[in-house]
């Protein structure tokens, strides 16, 4: 997919003021610091569409991004951040999980989880309560540039089989890297498979 243009539509506090203009969502979810806004820079060939941080807590509101006019990207805040009140923490999720079960144009849900480490207990519940809710996801391992490729290769192959002993099926895996570039097509692909489909309906 050919971008041509991606351009920042909104930030909402609420659910309630994402915008309904009806246009198919595509979301970015994952814990603190996983590399969420990086990954939508590398989408989109923005490099400062999203703001990063090497500080987690970044991003705290739900940011629309409007891309070739008629889908929407959205970077949500990341899940798990330790460094805020609980009452902050319980906000932010109420936030995600109000904009997920209430959102008629997600078309798809993209889970960021950190390549380098084990399958996390927190990744786990949130992708058991997508699971639950019957919401469509996939997995995108972030920041593979950290990691040689047969080590990328083997945590990968020990995510999904994890995956497999809850599951019957795996949701579409990504490997990524923003810093390298590496995931773009596969991703951009994919959305422009579900675009596609849309508009046959
Ligand atoms: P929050 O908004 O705080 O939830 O974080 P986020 O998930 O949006 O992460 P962000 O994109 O801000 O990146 C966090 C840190 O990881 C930054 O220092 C990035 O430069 C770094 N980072 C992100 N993606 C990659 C990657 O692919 N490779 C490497 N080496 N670093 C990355
Ligand atoms: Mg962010």
């Amino acid at each position: 997919m050919n971008i041509s243009s991606a351009v920042f539509k909104c930030s909402s506090q609420k659910v309630s003021q994402i915008p309904s203009d009806g246009l198919p969502e595509f979301a970015f979810i994952g814990r603190s610091n996983v590399g969420k806004s990086s990954l939508i820079n590398m989408l989109t060939g923005r490099p400062a569409l999203a703001k990063v941080s090497g500080t987690p807590g970044k991003t705290r509101l739900i940011n629309h991004f409007l891309v070739n006019g008629n889908w929407y990207l959205v970077d949500l805040p990341g899940y798990g951040y330790a460094r805020v009140s609980k009452g902050q923490r319980e906000g932010f999720s109420k936030l995600i999980t109000g904009y997920i079960k209430n959102s008629p144009q997600l078309v798809m849900l993209f889970v960021l989880v950190d390549s380098r480490l084990e399958p996390q207990k927190i990744d786990l519940e949130f992708i058991n309560f997508l699971g639950e809710n019957a919401i469509p996801f996939g997995i995108v391992f972030t920041k593979t540039d950290k990691l040689t490729p047969s080590k990328t290769k083997a945590n990968i192959e020990a995510y999904s089989r994890m995956l497999l002993e809850t599951w019957e099926e795996l949701p579409p895996l990504f490997v990524t890297s923003s810093e390298k570039k590496l995931g773009r097509d596969q991703i951009l692909g994919f959305i422009a498979g579900c675009m596609e489909e849309i508009s046959r309906k």
